[in-house]
């Protein structure tokens, strides 16, 4: 089979190009589904869930996966070699306190190397052939034991091995993050990525290590090597992660992996890898044991005479027969409960103003969903509003996020969406984000959400009023594109006619001032909170920040450092020096523009568009009235009266989360 096989490999590199049968695979879990045959041995194993499990708090063992079929390397047996890149996700749970053996990811001309030994070779080698260059063996070790015999630098570290331990470059675990250096403790049962990438044209090998949090590759590699692999790697070598466990009782765990030949290997996205067990400790487990049986007992019974009743009532739905025609935009409660494992916390993606978002995967479809349950007390006005949502279903735009469709329950209403792998944008710009954007990044953002926000004001068939621009509402797809999102209060209307007065709607910082008073949203109030969200990109800070003993309003601080010309001191420091100077001076110079208190100032998003692309020069501001002893933005008056009322009966804590004026939007009707 083996010979066959070869034979056929080396076929199809004589009749094809070397790129159509470049390898190429990406598993965000092991589980059977996924049609992944990983080749096992020792004590390795895939979990039900979908873990590759490699060791199980065995002693002396060893445990080995690799992928299954041989990997072109090269063209020739004395050819260069590819470039490949891979990530993956493991983890390394140890009984031992704070100790545990680590794991190699390897490249080998065999499915490991005969003779290995259980004990500190990694599964890998023995002390006769360790270090032997026939060995022919790439691995990169995460290694948590000093063993001198190799001179390891620490317990803690990261090496690159050829055909031996004795790393040839090592370093302590941890990643570069904005220019930072921080420790990772590769043994602390944590979720950590790693990446490793070599160039065959450069003869360069990357190594770089991430906590689980980070969607995306840090910038700087933990370690960088001059080799050439071509030497070491046979025209076909199998990959693959090995590992032994020595006098250790420990678990080690790959949660995903990606691969690639002659290319840059996708990404794993966490929220798809399977979970990891819960850590438990030893005394927390009796004492759920204790506590945790007889109180099981009693709910049992409890359970069993409320089960009844509760299945009757748990999947209602409210259908009326005006509703009939809206069917492929209705969806069936029972889906959506099924979908989200019945609304678990576990599955709980975040709360906004008005409801509670819950991640799902719909059973017919295996389409993943965000659904927000909304509560809703009245029904009037629910014609007129289910009629917009199946409307602003029918919106299509790369930087918007989609609405699928709809629920109705008693007293609520679930709005179901596409689901956004990668969260919403605020929780990468402040207070103290994990992990933040760089400028490039950013700026593509910001032309994103421009162009989503064009389409509702002038390119649909009718005009859509968004009503809640701001940071949180927008949301990262896979590919980092910003996409806005939660049209919950968005509002239609037909071109050429007059937007009628409304509650007021949206969120503190990000209110107009004429909207607060007149109590009309108009393209151009969508447009005053745009001007909000440019800033807080730009800056990484919220519209008023109310820490402190005074509330900072962003708009009035980047407006003090322009008036002193200085405009580039209100960017965001994590940016550190890697962004374009004239492009985050554009942003924050039209992040003013649109903050501009009277509607007439402020560009159309038309005009936005032509700024950012940079089709058209932005107006010289001086020009436009905004003078540095007027201060003509009149931020605060924007918050007189109504709104100003409102914020202190509630209270400052309240300011950053939508609201909305005296009755709800789907009390309200028009
Ligand atoms: C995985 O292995 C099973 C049985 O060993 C085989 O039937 C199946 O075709 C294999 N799948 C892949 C994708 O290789
Ligand atoms: C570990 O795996 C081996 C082989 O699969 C099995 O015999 C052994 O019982 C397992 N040990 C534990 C502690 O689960
Ligand atoms: C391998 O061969 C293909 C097709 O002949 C060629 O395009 C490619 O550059 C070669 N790669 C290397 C690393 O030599
Ligand atoms: C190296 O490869 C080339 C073409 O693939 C072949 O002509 C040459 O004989 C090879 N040399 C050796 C030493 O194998
Ligand atoms: C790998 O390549 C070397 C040299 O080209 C050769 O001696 C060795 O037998 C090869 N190993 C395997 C397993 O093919
Ligand atoms: C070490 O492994 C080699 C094969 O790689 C084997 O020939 C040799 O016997 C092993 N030595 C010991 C001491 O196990
Ligand atoms: C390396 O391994 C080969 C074959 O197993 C053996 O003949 C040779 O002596 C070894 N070299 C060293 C330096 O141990
Ligand atoms: C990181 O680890 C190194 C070596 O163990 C230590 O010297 C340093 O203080 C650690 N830094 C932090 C921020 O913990
Ligand atoms: C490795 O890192 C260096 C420095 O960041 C970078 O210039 C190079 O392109 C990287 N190479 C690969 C293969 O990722």
């Amino acid at each position: 089979m083996f010979l066959k096989l070869s034979v056929l490999v080396i076929l199809l590199v004589r009749l094809a190009p070397a790129e159509a049968q470049d390898l190429n695979f990406i598993y965000n879990g092991f589980a059977p589904l996924t049609g992944f045959n990983l080749s096992l041995d020792g004590i390795a194993e895939i979990t039900k869930k979908g873990l590759l499990k490699l060791t199980n708090d065995t002693k002396q063992k060893t445990g080995q996966a690799f992928y299954p079929n041989p990997v072109t390397f090269k063209n020739s047996s004395n050819g260069t070699a590819f470039s490949f890149s891979t990530n993956f996700v493991f983890a390394i749970r140890s009984k031992n306190p704070n100790r545990g053996p680590g794991i190699a990811f390897v490249i080998s001309p065999t499915r490991g190397l005969p003779g290995a030994l259980p004990s500190q070779y990694f599964g890998l080698f023995n002390e006769s052939n360790n270090g032997n260059l026939t060995n022919h063996v790439f691995a990169v070790e995460l290694d948590t034991i000093q063993n001198t015999e190799f001179n390891d630098i620490n317990d803690n570290h990261v090496g690159i091995d050829i055909n031996g331990l004795d790393s040839v470059k090592c370093y302590p675990a941890g990643y570069y993050n904005g220019g930072l250096f921080k420790n990772l403790t590769l043994y602390d049962g944590q979720e950590m990525r790693v990446w490793v990438e070599y160039d065959g044209s450069q003869k360069q090998i990357n190594i770089t290590l991430a906590p689980i949090g980070f969607l995306i590759k840090p910038q700087t590699p933990l370690l960088s090597l001059k080799y050439d692999l071509s030497p070491i790697l046979n025209q076909t070598m199998y990959v693959g992660f090995s590992s032994s466990t020595g006098s250790f009782f420990v678990s080690q765990y790959i949660v995903g992996w990606s691969f690639r030949i002659n290319g840059q290997a996708e990404d794993l996205i966490a929220s798809k890898l399977p979970k990891l067990p819960k850590i438990i400790g030893s005394k927390k487990r009796l004492i759920l044991l204790v506590i945790g049986a007889p109180l099981m007992l009693v709910s049992l019974v409890l359970l069993g005479v409320f089960y009844v009743i509760r299945r009757k009532r748990k999947f209602a739905e409210v259908l009326e027969d005006w509703e009939l025609e809206y069917g492929p935009q209705r969806f069936k409660y029972k889906e959506l409960y099924i979908a989200t494992n019945g609304f678990k916390e576990k599955e709980l993606l975040g709360v906004g103003g008005f409801g509670k978002v819950y991640r799902g995967i719909l059973p017919s479809s295996k389409i993943e969903i965000a659904v927000k349950r909304v509560s809703h007390e009245s029904r009037q006005g629910m014609k007129e509003f289910v009629a917009e949502i199946v409307s602003i279903g029918r919106l299509r735009h790369r930087n918007l996020v989609q609405l699928l469709g709809y629920c109705r329950r008693k007293g609520e209403l679930l709005l179901v969406y596409d689901y956004m792998p990668n969260g919403s944008l605020d929780k990468y710009l402040y207070d103290q984000p994990e992990v933040t954007l760089n400028w490039s990044q950013r700026f593509r953002v910001i032309r994103g959400v421009a162009s989503g926000l064009f389409y509702l004001h002038e390119e649909w068939e009718q005009v859509v009023i968004h009503r809640d621009v701001k940071a949180s509402n927008v949301l990262l797809d896979g590919e980092l594109n910003g996409r806005l999102g939660d049209f919950g209060l968005a509002r239609l209307y037909d071109h050429g006619t007059d937007p009628q007065t409304t509650h007021i709607v949206g969120t503190l910082g990000y209110l107009a001032p004429e909207h607060t008073r007149t109590g009309r949203a108009t393209m151009s109030t969508d447009v005053f909170a745009f001007g909000a969200f440019l800033l807080e990109v730009a800056c990484g800070k919220r519209p008023i920040e109310t820490q402190g003993p005074e509330d900072v309003i962003l708009v009035d601080w980047v407006f003090s450092c322009w008036t002193r010309r200085n405009i580039l001191e209100a960017r965001d420091q994590n940016l550190g020096t890697d962004f374009v100077v004239e492009e985050v001076e554009l942003v924050l110079k039209l992040g003013l523009l649109c903050s501009h208190s009277d509607p007439a100032a402020r560009p159309s998003m038309r005009q936005v568009i032509q700024y950012l692309a940079g089709d058209v020069a932005l107006p010289e501001m001086v020009l436009l009235g905004l003078s540095s002893s007027g201060l003509t933005f009149a931020h605060h008056e924007g918050f007189d009266g109504y709104a100003m009322s409102y914020v202190s009966s509630l209270g400052r804590g309240f300011s950053q989360s939508s609201f909305v004026g005296e009755s709800t939007r789907l009390s309200g009707g028009r």
